[in-house]
């Protein structure tokens, strides 16, 4: 079983590496091979140069070796702040990039892009975990989340991923030791219980 954690925040000691740390910790059990990528701290590229045009493959080994890790996993866990209402670049980056056609989803045989995409990834399950200076209750009724949509619907869903669960903490900026100790709790439960639902 392979669990693949992506991690996009540029400081090392945001609440978004602890949470990766508090999966990792639950991941750690013999039988899982634990792939992770720190996106800022590997210098990902989130820019898709001239001549990755139809994003089947890359000359960038990096996006390659990300690409096998995605095709590859069971279980996968996101990790990333709320920049905008989005994840920032370099995480969209990595969705332009790495959850590419032909790896994460195809288009059905003879009718090409004109047709519904069906998705190709093996993992069954999924976690994403956000991080927000913004009340729950102002994001849903003034910007609608969009991130729900994005990694549920246009991302997982589209790529196969049939179990997405999606959890977004905050307000980080206003938070107690007792409350970030809670959330890294439930990630920690989250992840556990996600176990159970991939491969
Ligand atoms: C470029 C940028 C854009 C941001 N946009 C938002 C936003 O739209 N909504 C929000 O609630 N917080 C926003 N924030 C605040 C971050 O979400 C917050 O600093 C982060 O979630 C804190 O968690 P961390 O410790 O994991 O970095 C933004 C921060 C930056 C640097």
């Amino acid at each position: 079983m392979q669990a693949l954690l992506i991690i996009a925040n540029p400081n090392p000691g945001s609440f978004a590496h602890a949470m990766a740390a508090a999966a990792t910790a639950v991941l750690q059990r013999p039988g899982i091979d634990i792939v992770t990528h720190d996106l800022y701290a590997e210098g990902f590229n989130p820019v898709q140069p001239v001549g990755e045009f139809g994003n089947t493959r890359s000359d960038d080994p990096l996006i390659e070796a990300h690409c096998a890790h995605l095709a590859a996993a069971d279980l996968i866990l996101v990790f990333h702040p709320n920049w905008w209402s989005q994840p920032p670049a370099i995480m969209k980056g990595w969705i332009d990039r790495v959850v590419r056609l032909g790896t994460a989803y195809r288009y059905p045989e003879g009718v090409g892009a004109a047709g519904s995409p069906q998705g190709l990834l093996k993992a069954r399950a999924a976690l994403v975990f956000n991080t927000s200076n913004t009340p729950p209750e102002r994001e849903a009724a003034i910007f609608g989340d969009p991130l729900e949509g994005i990694w549920k619907k246009s991302v997982f869903a589209l790529c196969g991923v049939t179990r997405v669960e999606r959890r977004m903490f905050g307000p980080i900026a206003a938070s107690t030791p007792e409350q970030r100790r809670m959330w890294l709790d439930e990630v920690g439960r989250l992840t556990s219980d996600a176990l159970a639902h991939a491969g």
